[in-house]
């Protein structure tokens, strides 16, 4: 299973910790606070010998889900063929566990993971946990993967050095704070075709109210309203959009996710200078409260609704080369992507049946392991409950997930003095539709629609539904 690791005791010093189940995969964890504990994390990642975070198994939920797609869609490769996955930076290697553990075994047996990470005590819990907690899948020997065991092999070492070894076609990167030290060499250690998942914890330096932090990582800044999540996630796409094109590639949003503490991006990258040079045409600015100017541009390049409005409107997002002159402080976000945050067909799948199915204990499906570890009634129905959480309203934004314009509805209540309260998103979301536009229920933090509708439609049917004067 790779190196020994140089530190690490097997198995390690206080193992087995305490079992838990991240998804419907067992994981000894160590035994410290925030560990074994739903939805919190460790108090400090100083105070534990491996990190281990419980609040992000909706993040891995979705991996799972994601890697499944791509593996029955053959996204990356020909029908049946072998995919080189890296867990980039894997601490206890929970990831590339799940995913060997939780696609169904027809899938699973195609993945080739790499889990590595520079810290020895966390792949001796990953080893242990892989050995103690095996996956379903044949222990058979494959020539072209040496040194793995059931599909994982676990190396440690610096990221930045060891990511150039292969041509990966699946990276997750999972840093703590900001991915920005792994991007340029994971991006150079890409095969043609490749999915790439980056986390960023700097979720202020993204939203711009780190306003040091996101200049000096990101060369961005950004207005810290109720579009800051929006405005995160294309600020993420466009760095890593820049930095793929410095090595020719082109990369095409598959899912993006503001998730409470977290951004997660997850792209395609394909090798093509052409594609690359262009990546510019979905790099852009966001204007808040924009001048009709400012909107005619943003329509004009199809970044904007089109519609006859002469009524404050919150932002609009405009291109790259048409950046406004005079200061920008306060009123600019960017640069960022404009172009559209994730592929309709792949957030249509991430629904809770599907995460139920993959990601929940079932007691007939998994009968044996509920026995062995004598899991209780109420940790199964957990499991299920925290699947379908990983993937609410992910679906559901799928019809419009292409769409530039998202409408936080305190703002929209808080432009108009006649207005006197935000309208319920969902309402408004319906009776845009039912006036033929396409609408839905934004998956941002804060409530909000994403639509096609013009302005002006947008704030009369906001007038017909909202408390007003
Ligand atoms: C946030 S944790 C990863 C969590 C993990 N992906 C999960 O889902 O549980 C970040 C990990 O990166 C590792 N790390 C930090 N710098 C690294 C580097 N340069 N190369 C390899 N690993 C590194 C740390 O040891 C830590 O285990």
């Amino acid at each position: 299973m790779g190196e020994a690791p140089e530190t690490g005791h097997s198995p390690p010093l206080d193992w087995p910790g305490r079992l838990w189940l991240d998804g419907r995969t067992p994981v000894q964890v160590g035994d410290y606070a925030g560990q074994a504990e739903a939805g919190r994390g460790p108090m400090s990642k100083a105070e534990i010998p491996v990190f281990h975070n419980p609040a992000m198994t909706g993040s891995r939920t979705r991996s799972v889900l994601l890697l499944d797609q791509c593996l029955r869609e053959d996204w990356l490769t020909k029908p049946g063929a072998k995919i080189r996955v890296l867990d980039g930076l894997a601490a206890s290697a929970i990831r590339s566990r799940r995913w060997l553990s939780e696609i169904p075994t027809e899938y699973a047996e195609r993945l080739r993971v790499t889990a590595i990470d520079a810290d020895a005590t966390a792949l001796a819990w990953a080893r242990a946990n892989h050995q103690s907690h095996p996956p379903g899948l044949s222990d058979e020997v494959d020539a072209e993967f040496p040194m793995h065991e059931r599909g994982l092999r676990i190396l440690q070492g610096d990221l930045r050095a060891r990511v150039l070894e292969a041509g990966w076609q699946w990276v997750d990167l999972d840093p703590f704070g900001p991915p920005t030290p792994f991007l340029d060499t994971v991006l150079q250690g890409l095969a043609r075709v490749a999915v790439v998942d980056v986390t960023a914890t700097d979720t202020a330096a993204l939203c711009g109210a780190a306003a040091d932090s996101a200049r000096r990582r990101y060369g961005t800044m950004a207005v810290v309203d109720d579009l800051r999540h929006d405005t995160a996630m294309r600020v993420l796409l466009g760095h890593v959009a820049s930095v793929a094109a410095r090595h020719d590639r082109a990369i095409e949003p598959l899912m993006a996710i503001f998730d409470d503490h977290h951004v997660r991006v997850s792209i395609i990258a394909r090798k093509s200078k052409q594609e690359a040079s262009s990546f510019a045409e979905n790099i852009g600015w966001r204007i808040h409260n924009p001048s009709n100017d400012e909107i005619a541009i943003g329509i004009a390049r199809g970044l904007h609704p089109a519609g006859e409005s002469d009524e404050p409107q919150l932002s609009v997002l405009i291109p790259w080369d048409t950046a406004p002159g005079g200061s920008f402080t306060g009123r600019i976000s960017g640069p960022l992507w404009t172009g559209p945050l994730g592929k309709p067909e792949v957030y249509a799948k991430m629904t809770a049946e599907r995460a139920v199915e993959l990601c929940a204990l079932d007691d007939k499906r998994d009968g044996d392991l509920v026995k062995r570890l004598e899991i209780p009634d109420s940790t199964i129905r957990d499991s299920q409950r925290l699947a379908a959480k990983a993937v609410r309203g992910l679906a559901e934004v799928a019809e419009v997930i292409d769409l530039p314009c998202t409408y936080p509805v305190d703002m929209v209540a808080s432009l108009y003095s006649d207005i006197t309260g935000p309208p319920s998103p969902t309402t408004l979301a319906e009776k845009l539709r039912e006036k033929g536009w396409r609408a839905a229920k934004d998956f941002i933090a804060v409530p909000a629609v994403r639509t096609n509708a013009p302005w002006d439609v947008v704030i009369a049917t906001v007038r017909e539904i909202a408390p007003t004067k």
